[in-house]
């Protein structure tokens, strides 16, 4: 056994010699941009820590974008990241930038990267960071790497993106509050969580709330099933009942509506509305999500050191995975459908 482990470490050692012979990175940037999300500070300190590391200089450019573009830059040493690894938000701040979109602001940040000396970026977000990176890369043949940082968990590529875990636990936690209320007053609460287009934090959230009823944008359930579920749920001698909403679902438009349809079409339903919002962005990170994040970080410095670029560091099946970011953009990743049967049979 501790010859295997001996091994092992010779090998690696070897490998990583290898990688930094070979690089040709000496100067990283690093930017979060878009919606913030709990681990993002965790994966800033794993890419400043990693180039520490490997002896590359790293560069915190400020406000995403719209720091790159006005040249708000900032070495980043070691020491720089301490105690952040537990902080929710991003100390890099974000922001989604207009100003990205157009040409004319990509010369600039480019402009200034240039004068900077800067050789490659590690993004943090979504979707729209990649979709960002991707057009600056193919305008400027600039290395860029993303890690992708986003409650929403949507990115194709990668099971998991940073802060969705963190963001799945204060929604559930925020709704075990709400049950309380609830079924003190024998009350039915819609409660709708954030997702944008996609349904992963309701269905999980949901399942793991025990809520009786879970509506998503993938499944268009429909007002009279619903209606249909709801008197089921009563029947059964319930003393409250929760509808999670995803906010991109459209079976009734938005969360108030729902409420108003079923006060006229369901009688003696004593009805009330809790959006969640933008606390399920804040708050510490889950351990989850802060050694993701620093795994994700190292893999980024490394990947650049090997000569890789537009590509996302994604986690398949708790491996870490390396996939084109033009292919990550292209749409979303798909929810667990098997966990909407799983929803519907233990809400008999
Ligand atoms: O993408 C993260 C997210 O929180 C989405 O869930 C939500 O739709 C959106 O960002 C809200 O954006 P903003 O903070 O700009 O209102």
């Amino acid at each position: 056994m501790f010859k295997y482990l001996r091994l092992r470490y010779k090998f690696s050692n070897f490998a990583l010699e290898l990688i930094i012979m070979g690089n040709t990175i000496k100067k990283v940037g690093v930017l979060t941009s878009g919606g913030d999300a709990p681990g993002m500070n965790a994966a800033i300190r794993s890419v400043v820590r990693a180039c520490a590391f490997y002896k590359i200089e790293c560069i915190g450019i400020f406000r995403g974008y719209q720091g790159m573009i006005e040249g708000d830059f900032k070495t980043l040493k070691s020491k720089s990241v301490n105690y952040i690894i537990n902080k929710g938000g991003t100390f890099l701040k974000s922001a989604r930038s207009k100003k990205f979109r157009t040409k004319e602001g990509r010369k600039m940040a480019y402009d200034h990267l240039v004068k900077e000396g800067v050789d490659a970026l590690v993004l943090i977000g979504g979707d729209g960071t990649f979709t960002g990176g991707m057009i600056f890369n193919q305008e400027f043949n600039f290395p860029v790497i993303g890690i992708p940082g986003t409650i929403d968990n949507d990115i194709l590529g990668t099971n998991f993106t940073l802060g969705y875990d963190t963001a799945l636990n204060t929604a559930v936690e925020a709704i075990d509050k709400i049950r309380d209320t609830a079924s003190s007053h024998k009350r039915l609460f819609f409660v709708e969580v954030m997702g944008r287009d996609v349904g992963h934090i309701a269905l999980n959230a949901g399942v793991g709330s025990g809520a009786e009823e879970i509506l998503v944008p993938e499944e268009n359930l429909g007002l009279d099933r619903l209606l249909e579920s709801l008197q089921k749920s009563r029947k059964t001698g319930k003393s409250s009942t929760i509808v999670l909403v995803a906010e991109g679902d459209k079976t009734g438009n938005n969360v108030f509506e729902l409420r108003d349809y079923v006060e006229e079409n369901l009688e003696g339903y004593d009805v009330r509305v809790s959006v969640l919002g933008h606390m399920q962005r804040g708050g510490a990170p889950s351990c989850f999500d802060r050694v993701l994040a620093s795994r994700m970080g190292v893999k980024a410095v490394e990947s650049l050191m090997a000569g890789k670029k537009n590509v996302m560091v994604g986690t398949i099946n708790n491996k870490l995975e390396l996939y084109p970011i033009e292919k990550a953009v292209k749409g979303h990743s798909k929810i667990d459908e098997e966990l909407l049967r799983v929803s519907d049979i233990l809400n008999i």
